[in-house]
C-alpha cells in the first residue's frame, strides 16, 4: 500500500517539477535573444500552472521524504525549496513595481537576474532529487 502511495507521489513529483521547471527554463531563450516581449508573454501564460506545479512538487516531495525517512539530504532539499519559494514572493513584490515597463514589453535587468537565480535554484533541486533517487550523496 505505502509502495503504491510512494509511486503515486513520485509520479506527481516528476509531473509537478516538470510543470514548474519547463516554462522557467524555456524563458531563458527569449531573454537571451533579446525578445523581452515574448519572455513576458510566456511568463504570463504559464505563471499559474507553473506555480501549481511547484506546489505539487513541494507537497509530494514532503510526502516522499516522510515515507522514506527525513534524512539530511531531504532536509537540505526542503531548505532549498523554501529559499526558492521565498525568492518567488520577493521577486513578485519587485515585479509588481515594474508593471508599466512590462506592459511595454520590456523586462528590467533585475527581473532577468531574479529569473536566472530561480532557474539555478531549480536546477539544484533537480540535481539533488536525482542524487536522492540514486542514493548518491554521502
Ligand atoms: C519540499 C520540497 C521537496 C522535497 C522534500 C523533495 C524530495 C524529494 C525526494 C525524497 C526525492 C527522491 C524520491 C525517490 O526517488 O525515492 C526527490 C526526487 C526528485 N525531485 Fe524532489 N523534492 C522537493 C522539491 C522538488 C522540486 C521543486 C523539484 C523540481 C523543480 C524537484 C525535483 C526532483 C527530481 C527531478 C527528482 C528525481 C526523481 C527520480 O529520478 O525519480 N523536487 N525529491
Amino acid at each position: 500500500m505505502s509502495q503504491d502511495l510512494y509511486l503515486l507521489l513520485k509520479i506527481a513529483h516528476i509531473l509537478g517539477a516538470a510543470l514548474w521547471a519547463g516554462p522557467l527554463i524555456a524563458v531563458l531563450w527569449p531573454i537571451f535573444r533579446g525578445a523581452d516581449n515574448n519572455a513576458i508573454t510566456l511568463l504570463r501564460l504559464t505563471g499559474w500552472p507553473a506555480t501549481a506545479g511547484l506546489l505539487v512538487a513541494g507537497l509530494s516531495g514532503l510526502g516522499l521524504g516522510y515515507l522514506r525517512g527525513l534524512d539530511w539530504g531531504v532536509i537540505v532539499k526542503i531548505v532549498v525549496f523554501l529559499v526558492l519559494a521565498a525568492s518567488g514572493v520577493v521577486g513578485h513584490y519587485f515585479v509588481s513595481k515594474e508593471r508599466k515597463l512590462l506592459r511595454e514589453g520590456v523586462m528590467s535587468g533585475r527581473t532577468k537576474a531574479g529569473l536566472v537565480f530561480a532557474i539555478i535554484i531549480t536546477v539544484v533541486l533537480i540535481i539533488m532529487g536525482t542524487l536522492l533517487r540514486f542514493g548518491l550523496y554521502i
